[in-house]
Parts: C-alpha cells; structure tokens; sequence
C-alpha cells in the first residue's frame, strides 16, 4: 500500500477495498470494514536498504542440513496423520466443533512428549482449575508438563523463549492478544499477528507449537482463512454422529501426506484409539437386497464401507437419485451404464443411495460395488455373504482393474471375505480357499442375482 493512501480491511476475511463498504463482498459480513493505515514498511521502501549478500545468498549446498528426529507420540491414529510424528519447530493449527475433543487429545499428547521433552500448555481458554480436573480425569501425572494461563502473546513468547520447550500448546490461537496491538483478541490482525510471532518462534527456537482454532458454522477457521497459509499443517477434528467415533485428518501438512485419517472413540478417560477401525465398521453389518461392501483407501490404510442403495419406481415424471457420501455423479453414471448394458429401466426409478460412516469415496475403486448395490435393490436379491468387489466400471461398461489390489485383498482376507469380484485382467497374488469372480463385462454382474 502506498504511503498516505487509505484502505479499508475486512476484519472477518482480510478483503481489501480503497474505500468503505457496509456489507464485505467477500464474506458478507456487516460493518466489519475498518481503515488501515498505511504500514511501517512502506514509509521504509524509500530508505537506502543494506543488504549482506554473504549470508542473504546461498548455493545449495551451503543450506543448512538438519534431519531432526520427530516427536513419536504412540498415539498411532495421531502419528501416522502427523506423518510420522511431529516434527520439531513445526507450527501445527488442530481445529474442530466446540467440545470435540481438542483440548484433550492435546492434553493426552502433552502427556505422552512430556516422557522425554519439556512441555509448557497454556490454557487461554480454560481456568487452571479446570485443566486440572482435565488432567485428573485422564490420569496425567507427568511432572515434565508446566501449565500456564496466560494469553498475552509478549508473555507466551518470553516464557518459551526462556525455557526452551521441545513442544508448547496453545489452547486456543482466538483467545491470545498481543498488548502492542489495539484490537480485540479473535480480531483477524490479533490472530495474524500471533500466528507470525509464534511462528518466527517455532522456527527461530525449533519449538514444536500446536495451537488450537475454532470453526465456523460453515466448517471453515473461524476468521482467517490466512491462518491456514501461515501454518505448516492444518488438523481437523470431527465427529461421526453414527458411531460416536472422532475422525483426526491433515487438510494440510507440510511433513507428510494429507490422506492419512485417525480414528478415536471418546471414553470417560480421554479419547482412546481405535486402530481396528474395519472391525468396527463391520461390527453391524447386515447382509440385506440393496447393500454391498466395497474398500477404499485412505492414505495407506484400507477401509470397509457400506453402500446401501433404495431403488424404487418413480412416482411422478423424472426419476430422482438422493445420493449421500459420494459424489452424485458417480451413482448417476453406473446407473446410466446398468440401463444402457443391462437393459434395466432405471430412469424409471427413484434411486436413493447412500454410503455408512459418514466417510467420502472420492476413488473409483467403488464402481462395481455402487453397481451391485443398485442391482441388488433393484433385484430384492441380497448379495451372498462375506463378499466385496473391488472393481472399477468403464463407460463402455467393461470391468476395470484398480490399483493397489494387494493392500484391500490383504485387508479382506484377513475380515474373513470369502467372495472377491475384482476384474479379468486385474493381476491377484494367490487366493487359497477364496472365491475369485474375475469379470469382464457389467452383464456379468446379473450372475449374483439368478431367476428362481
Ligand atoms: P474438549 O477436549 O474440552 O473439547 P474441545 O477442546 O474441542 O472443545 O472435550 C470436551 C468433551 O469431551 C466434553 O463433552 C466432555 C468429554 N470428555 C469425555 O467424555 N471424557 C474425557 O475423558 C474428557 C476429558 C472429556
Ligand atoms: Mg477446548
């Protein structure tokens, strides 16, 4: 911004305008457009600038080489979506509905770190008192943990630089102010400003900072979109209402993969893992005409999930489809292939389809399965017991081999599948006492539903 030119900033979602508006057109808030003067910065452009090319330039192999040794937690579900564990100086935002779990998953990971580091918790949002009771419930007993709670960032950032943690928490980044800053806390430049700080902090003084943030209504952080691209990772914690289970994932890490998902159960001592997911998902499953099974990879693991579609003669003019937990097109496209192949009247159909656990299928690992589940519904006929077909669907409705066929086999054997659709030219390490249907074409798939 140039010197002696106003502007006005969104104090919701940072949106820049040259001059004041009522409503910010970009989130819609009312009156939340402020006047920004121009900043230090800018008055210095003009200042003759020394710069000491020695250490401002550097070839590659001057970088500094650290291969710093994450902090494993043994928490496996926070682990592997962490990557491998947190990494030291890494600045991490873990954000999620209100009473979630933030505060005690962070609380339990603390517990853990505190075994071999340093670790200081400030409780921003919370009395002392109450972590305490916190810390009672979950049997924490750890010495090595200091708690404070304090908010003024100035504090944070001289108690830390003191002390030298190997790992803080902030609970949470909206509650922090910084004295020299006359907003509110929450406000977006008191949260920018923290964020910057306690980055430079993590960085300077390799302290591993996890902090936690709220969400909005719409499930975005509440405020700064900004924060998400000042933070090396992103972690969300969310609920599935259908088995109480928490579901732990990276929307952002710059130290690993962001398909990686962890699975909790809250308990009356804190949120336990649960590493057996698919026995879980499996645990109530019914073998009933309209449903199947199929397995989709998340990160490296493979999961069981439930289709179950209802597929019912349309009652007035064009057919519906209801689709849940895939995208709507997906369901579209095989019932368009079953018709065209099969000769099935399902444009005459009201197709209502859905996928349990509350989990997303974004690969196409689940074609044949979203097909069988029509056909099964569409047939009454349940599939026969302990099947799973990992098969993907042409347009030209040719069955089509998937990738990484061995991890979702080894899964599947081990849940004691017994029937495995997979494709004809799929390539299958050897099945003993299984039954393989390798199949070519849609029109094949009518052989798990046979005339009486
Ligand atoms: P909390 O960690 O405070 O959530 P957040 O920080 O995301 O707001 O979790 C609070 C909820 O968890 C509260 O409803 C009580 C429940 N809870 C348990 O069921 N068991 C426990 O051991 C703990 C500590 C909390
Ligand atoms: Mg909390």
């Amino acid at each position: 911004m140039a010197a002696g030119k106003t502007n006005f900033e969104c104090s919701e979602c940072g949106y820049h305008t040259p001059k004041w508006l009522g409503c910010c057109p970009d989130c819609k808030q009312w009156n939340t457009l402020s006047e920004q003067h121009a900043s230090v910065l800018d008055k210095q452009a003009k200042k003759q600038v020394h710069v000491d090319y020695a250490s401002a330039l550097q070839p590659l192999k001057n970088l500094p080489h650290q291969e710093s040794e994450r902090m494993i937690t043994g928490i496996l579900e926070w682990d592997r979506v962490t990557g491998g564990g947190i990494v030291p100086g890494s600045f991490t935002v873990l954000t999620g509905d209100p009473g979630i779990g933030k505060s005690t998953i962070l609380l339990q990971i603390c517990a853990k770190l505190a075994q071999k580091h340093l670790v200081i918790y400030f409780s921003s949002e919370e009395s002392l008192h109450q972590v305490r009771l916190r810390c009672q419930r979950l049997e924490i007993t750890n010495e090595n943990i200091f708690f404070s709670d304090k908010s003024e960032l100035e504090i944070i950032l001289e108690i830390s630089k003191t002390k030298l943690p190997a790992f803080i928490v902030i609970d949470s980044i909206q509650n922090i102010y910084s004295s020299q800053n006359f907003n509110l806390p929450g406000t977006i430049t008191q949260l920018k400003e923290a964020a910057f700080y306690l980055m430079k902090l993590a960085k300077e003084y390799n302290i591993a900072i996890i902090t936690t943030g709220h969400i909005t209504k719409e499930g975005t952080i509440a405020g700064p979109k900004v924060l998400e691209h000042m933070v090396d990772a992103v972690l969300y914690l969310q609920k599935e209402d259908q088995w109480d289970t928490r579901i732990l994932r990276a929307v952002k890490n710059r130290f690993g993969s962001i398909n990686e998902i962890g699975f909790f159960k809250m308990q009356a001592h804190g949120l336990q893992e649960v590493q057996n997911i698919n026995e879980h998902l499996l645990q109530d499953q019914q073998d009933a005409a309209g449903s199947a099974l199929i397995s989709i990879l998340e990160g490296t693991r493979p999961l069981f999930l439930q289709l179950q579609a209802l597929v019912v003669q349309a009652q007035f003019g064009v057919a519906q489809r209801v689709v849940t937990g895939i995208d709507h097109k997906q369901v579209v496209l095989i019932a368009a292939i079953l018709e065209k192949y099969l000769h099935l009247r399902l444009s005459a159909q009201d197709i209502f389809f859905k996928v349990s656990g509350g989990i997303k299928i974004k690969d196409n690992t689940a074609d044949a399965g979203i097909a069988l589940t029509i056909l099964s519904s569409y047939f009454q006929k349940s599939l026969p017991a302990k099947t799973i077909a990992l098969a993907e669907i042409s347009l030209t409705g040719l069955i089509a081999p998937i990738s990484n066929i061995e991890t979702h086999l080894k899964e599947a054997i081990k849940f004691g599948f017994e029937h495995i659709i997979v494709a004809k030219q799929q390539k299958l390490p050897p099945m003993q006492g299984k039954k393989v249907f390798a199949l070519k074409n849609v029109y094949e798939l009518l052989q798990f539903f046979p005339e009486e």
